[in-house]
């Protein structure tokens, strides 16, 4: 599966098979997370497997009864270490890069996980202080994020997303190209369509041609007749 129909596809799956999930997938999952791009490249995050099915059960509990969670064979806890990006960075390493490094770790583990046929949903909601005691977080580590992950048993469709155009601004905030016609279409997608637009124009025109030469002997042995 390539990179951008990988990202395309990946849905929330709240719904999962009674069915184990092999270890090394597992390991390749938690492998592409530990791989996401960091500040500084800081790492300051540690990941929680959780396969045990009653600390399943407390983490969904934890998670404001997102019963369904506990279904999914395998949770990550992935956690930040605040400290070691204030130590560099100060309070925005502590605020904003600890999340940010922890988010493209659980982007970069749903997409393999989809690659790999498995399913996974964020889940952002929860009680930290009763995350933090399930797993014995101590007080250098802050959960962040909850991922459940598991064999789909749903194929949810894909939900309402903006067009490219309303999210898009050029050079500026709110920046437009306007009298332009500009879309975010891509010119590849474009020229495409012409191109074949223009090959069945030719088509028809060559058959049209072919239609009416094949006539032609006709029409000269009528007027050679006329003529005698
Ligand atoms: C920061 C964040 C928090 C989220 N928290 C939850 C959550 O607690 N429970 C849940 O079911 N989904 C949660 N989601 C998943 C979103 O609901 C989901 O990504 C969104 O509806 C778009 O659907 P899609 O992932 O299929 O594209 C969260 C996603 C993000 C990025």
């Amino acid at each position: 599966m390539d990179v951008l129909n990988c990202i395309k596809t990946r849905r929330s799956i709240r719904k999962y098979l009674d069915k184990p999930v092999p270890w090394d997938d597992v390991v390749t999952i938690v492998e592409a997370g530990k791989e996401a791009p960091t500040a500084g490249n800081l790492q300051n995050f540690k990941f929680i497997i959780c396969v045990d099915a009653g600390k399943r059960q407390s983490l969904a509990r934890a998670s404001l009864d997102q019963t369904w969670m506990q279904d999914a064979p395998v949770h990550i806890v992935i956690c930040s270490i605040p400290e070691k990006a204030s130590m560099f960075y100060g309070i925005r390493g502590e605020r904003l890069y600890s999340i940010q490094n922890c988010a493209a770790a659980a982007e970069n583990m749903l997409l393999v996980a989809h690659s790999l046929g498995l399913g996974g949903c964020w889940v952002g909601a929860f009680e930290e202080e009763l995350v933090r005691d399930i797993c014995g977080i101590d007080v250098n580590g802050r959960p962040q994020i909850i991922l459940t992950i598991g064999y789909p048993d749903e194929t949810p469709p894909r939900p309402a997303k903006f067009k490219l155009v309303d999210v898009t601004f050029l050079e500026k905030w709110w920046g437009r190209v306007k009298d332009t016609g500009f879309t975010m279409a891509k010119p590849s997608v474009g020229n495409a369509r012409r191109l074949n637009a223009t090959k069945e124009f030719l088509g028809n025109m060559a058959n049209n041609i072919k239609k009416h030469a094949e006539k032609i002997p006709d029409m000269v042995k009528k007027s050679e007749k006329k003529e005698e």
